[in-house]
This record gives structure tokens, sequence and C-alpha cells, in this order.
């Protein structure tokens, strides 16, 4: 894969584009990753089964970029683009009148512990705020649930100031709660450029 600006999102030594086909396979495990389960994916979004599961969300995802609308894309090396080290999505969880964007993310377990998502965080951060390509947002948000301390490690080496903690928000899955769900209190992080 050749990359160029604007085909993708530059920065901090990662390339941020479209998902693939060839990700799938590295997208599945990242996604059945029980970390990833655990903490990261919420108890309502569906846990992909065959690379196939993924076909949609990679159709969705280039469409989005293209018409810059909240979507997923793909963290990789600047040095080897064609290889996933994770996803990174944005969506606008409050009213789109307020310009404001919420993040989620996920590293695969062998890309975990070298910046990967500080750095992913931040390319996206910029885009989505002061690039002319972007969405000119006024502020990003993300949250996380507060067992989770490396994603809170991650918010605040991007520069995302701690808000405060919403109670019982995230339903995650934790197989020892009845029904398989246990709602978690999220730790919440804003970024306001220039702030
Ligand atoms: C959370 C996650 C995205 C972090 O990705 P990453 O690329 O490894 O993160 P980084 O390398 O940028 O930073 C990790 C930071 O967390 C710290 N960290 C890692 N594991 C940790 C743990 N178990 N407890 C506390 N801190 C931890 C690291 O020391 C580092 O902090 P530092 O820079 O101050 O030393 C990744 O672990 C992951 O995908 N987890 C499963 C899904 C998930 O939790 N997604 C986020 C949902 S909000």
């Amino acid at each position: 894969m050749t990359v160029t600006d604007p085909d993708v999102i530059l920065g901090e030594g990662l390339v941020l584009r479209v998902p693939v086909r060839a990700d799938r396979s590295r997208w599945l495990a990242m996604a059945r990753d029980p970390d990833q389960l655990r903490l990261g994916s919420p108890a309502f979004v569906a846990v992909p089964e065959t690379v196939e599961d993924l076909d949609v969300r990679i159709a969705l995802a280039a469409t989005a970029y293209a018409s810059v609308t909240p979507g997923t894309l793909v963290m990789a090396g600047a040095d080897e683009p064609d290889r996933l080290l994770g996803t990174i999505a944005w969506r606008l969880d409050v009213p789109p009148v307020l310009q404001v964007s919420d993040i989620g993310y996920s590293v695969h377990p062998d890309a975990r512990g070298r910046g990967v998502a500080r750095r992913a965080l931040a390319a996206l951060t910029r885009w989505l705020t002061t690039d002319p390509e972007g969405p000119a947002h006024a502020r990003v948000q993300l949250d996380h649930s507060v067992e989770n301390r490396a994603s809170c490690r991650v918010a605040l080496a991007a520069g995302f100031a701690q808000e405060g903690v919403r109670r019982a928000f995230l339903p995650l899955r934790d197989p020892d709660a009845p029904g398989g769900v246990r709602r978690h209190d999220v730790c919440l992080h804003g970024f306001v450029p220039g702030l």
C-alpha cells in the first residue's frame, strides 16, 4: 500500500487509514481479545465471530472517511502501513450541532505498550479539531471504565483532561455478573484545542 496525504491522516509516526479486507484477521483477533471484551467493547456491540462479520464495518468506514462523517480508522505504523496495529473510531454521541466528537480505540495485543493508542488519539484529535480536511470540531471527548487504568494513561498523555466520573454508565461483559453484564462507572476526559 502506498499512502499519501490526504488519503490518510498522518502524524506521530502513524497512519490512520480506512480499513481493508486484508486487515480482517488481525482485527478479528483484536476484537476477540479478553481485555478488549472485558474493558473495551460495550456489551451491546456484537462480537465478530468470523472475518466476514467485519465486512460491513469495512464498507461503512470507507464511506464515512470520504464524507468526513463518524467512522472507524485503522492505526498502522507510517513505515508499515499495511499492518493493523489497532482501530480508532469517532462518533457523535451528543447532538451534531454541538460539534463535539467522541472517540474509542483498541490496540492489537501484540502492539500494546508502545504508545500506539496515545499517538493515534493525538493524531485523530488534531484532525477532528484543527485540520482543514477534518470536521473542525470544538471539543473531543472520551470515556473509559474507571477500572481501565491503561486507557486513562492514554487519554492523559494525549492531552485529555480528566473531567469527572459518570456512574453506572457503561455496560461491559462480565461472566461473573448476573446476565453476564456489569455496568461500570466511567472516567470522562475532554480535549479543547488551545485550552
Ligand atoms: C487501552 C489500550 C487501548 C492502550 O493501548 P496502548 O497502545 O498499549 O497504550 P499506550 O502504549 O499508548 O499507553 C499505555 C499506557 O498505559 C499504561 N498501562 C498499560 N497497561 C496498564 C495497566 N494494566 N495498568 C495501568 N497502566 C497500564 C502504560 O504504562 C502506558 O502509560 P505510560 O505511557 O504512562 O507509561 C490497549 O491496552 C487496549 O486495546 N486494551 C483493550 C481495549 C481497551 O481497553 N480499549 C479502550 C477502551 S476505553
